[in-house]
Formats: C-alpha cells, structure tokens, sequence
C-alpha cells in the first residue's frame, strides 16, 4: 500500500511573534510544497529518506542513520514523530517507509518544518484510511514542538487549510477572503535561523519589560485585526501600511537586524506597499507587497541587486492534497 501527501509552505502576513504569547496572526499558504510518500513494508521498522541531506532508520527505539552523520536525526526526529502520531497505537504487523522531498528551503521561515510534519501525518494517515485534516493537523502540531518548544501551531493550520487565514491560539483558524489579488515577494536574506531561539529571546524580552511588551501586543493585535479588514476589502495600499507598522514592533521586540532592515528599506524604496519579516526573523526571509504583478518583477530585482534571494510568491489554496 502507498500514499502521497504534499503541504505548502507559508508566510506570516501579520503578528508572528505576537501570536505565541496568545495574539492573533495572518497567514498565507504559499506555492512550494514539500511532499511524502509513504508505503507499508514487512519489516517492523519505519524507514525514513529524504532529499535534505539526511535518511535514518527506527527499530523501536533503535536509530541507524542511513545518510546525514550526526545531524541526521535532528532533521528527521520531527518526521518520525509526526509518522507515530498518525499510527496511534496500531496493532498491525509491518512497519512503513517513508521518502520526502521539499521545494522549500529550510530555517528561512518559510514553515517547512510544519509542511513536513503535516504531509507525514497526512500520508501515514492516508494509508489507515484517516483524511481528516483537524485530525491530521493537531498530530502535526504536536511533531512540530519537537522542533521548537513553545510553537504556537500557526505554521500546520495554514499549511493544512491552505489560502489567507486569521488563527490564534486560543481562537483556533478562520478563513479569510481577499478581494484583491495579493502580490508577494519574498527576499531571503541567507541567514538561516532558529525558530525556538528566537521565540525564546522574545520571552526574555518580555520577563524584562512586561509594560512595553503588553503594549506591544495590542498594537500588534489591532494591525492584525485591521489588516484583515483591508484585505477583506481590497484596500492594498492600507495593507502596506500596516506591514510597514508590523515590522516596527518586530524591531521593538529584538527580532530584526541590520541586513533585515536594509532589504526591508531596498523594497520600500523600490516601491513595495510595504515590507517586513516573515516568520521568526533574526535573518530568514522578508515579505514585501507589490502593487501589481509588473511591481512584483520589479521588487524581485531590486531584492537580487541587494544580494539575496528573492521568491515571487503566489497564494495556495489547497494546502495539504493527500
Ligand atoms: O517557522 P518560522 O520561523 O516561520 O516562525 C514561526 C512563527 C513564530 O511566530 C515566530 C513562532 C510560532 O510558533 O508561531
């Protein structure tokens, strides 16, 4: 028996950060996907490959690595955990093997972590007859928080559900209609994060100054709220504006730095809308709004001629196919 399952990636429109410490935030589903197979076989053990440089092994609680030396199991722990979860307690003879391969770059805030965890579960889950996708994207969020403790699940619900949605922690997701096309370029500035450590300094930040970053919080969450009004009724450049305002909490927050904000200033220079970071921040990647798709071409070169990677980005609204 097989199945295949592919997730996107994403993009945080509004509120990362925020949104661990219970704020809304604006996610969009992004066209890259990263997509797993998976397959029964007869040996008790599940077999994992996959095209980012690592491939293991599991045999109870025996791990070989089969590619990727020590790194290996770091990278592919998450996706084991999100296979058990999908397999509950199974009380069938086998065991299962599984081959992912990712169009999305990893620790550049992308979400490829969750895209992974969320095709696993919903490919192992296929092969138990489970499609589901609250069912599939709860495991998901758990496998996720081995990668980073404290996730706030934002990154498997858009991957899941795909297209614009409001989540929070509390508030679970909601869908969100756009009446504008949106525009999205998104500039990679090289620098791999990681997520956990930046969510983590965010707490510091927090301990330190709970005033400010109660404040913080409701500016954060009144640009949310308003920005889902402006794409609700198309008023792109009011959305701008509000990106530019996101980022100048995330600054406030220790979560920018210098080649973060000069790309920022590049795009807002080469006409962007507005432009800020996207996902965890300390390096990752930015996101800028263009006006239009010629804009967009225009912004993608001036992210190029500022050295780093840009990605022209179109909405998903798919999210996980199984
Ligand atoms: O996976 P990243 O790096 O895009 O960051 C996730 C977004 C955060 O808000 C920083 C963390 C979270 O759990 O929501």
């Amino acid at each position: 028996m097989m199945a295949v399952a592919s997730a996107p990636a994403k993009v945080i429109l509004f509120g990362e950060h925020f949104v661990v410490h219970g704020n809304p935030a604006l996610l969009a589903a992004i066209n890259k996907r990263i997509s797993v197979t998976a397959g029964t076989i007869e040996a008790e053990k599940i077999v994992i490959r996959s095209d980012i440089g690592a491939a293991g092994e599991y045999s109870g609680r025996v791990f070989k690595v089969l590619r990727g030396g020590k790194r290996a199991r770091v990278l592919i722990d998450p996706i084991h955990d999100a296979a058990r979860r999908a397999l509950g307690s199974r009380d069938r003879d086998g065991g299962i093997e599984i081959d992912l391969c990712s169009e999305i770059p990893y620790g550049i805030g992308l979400g490829s972590s969750a895209a992974s965890c969320v095709a696993t579960v919903g490919a192992v889950g296929s092969l138990l007859g489970r499609h589901d996708r609250r069912w599939i994207c709860e495991r998901a969020v758990e496998s996720e928080r081995m990668i980073h403790k404290n996730s706030s699940g934002a990154d498997c619900y858009i991957s899941t559900f795909g297209g614009l949605i409001r989540y929070g922690r509390k508030e679970g997701y909601k869908k969100i209609e756009s009446r504008e096309s949106l525009s999205i370029v998104i500039g990679n500035t090289g620098i791999k994060h990681n997520t956990g450590e930046m969510v983590a300094g965010v707490a510091k930040f927090k301990a330190r100054k709970p005033k400010v970053f109660q404040e913080l919080m409701t500016r954060a969450d009144e640009i949310c709220s308003d920005a889902a009004s402006a794409l609700e009724s198309g008023e792109l450049e009011r959305l701008g504006l509000l990106m530019n305002e996101n980022q100048l909490l995330l600054q406030q927050i220790g979560v920018s730095n210098k080649k973060v904000d000069d790309l920022v200033r590049a795009c807002g220079a080469a006409g962007a809308l507005g432009a800020k970071i996207t996902g965890g921040g300390g390096g990752g990647s930015i996101i800028a709004l263009a006006a239009n798709e010629k804009e967009s071409a225009r912004l993608a070169e001036s992210i190029r001629q500022a050295g780093c990677d840009p990605i022209e980005a179109q909405i998903d609204y798919k999210g996980l196919v199984v």
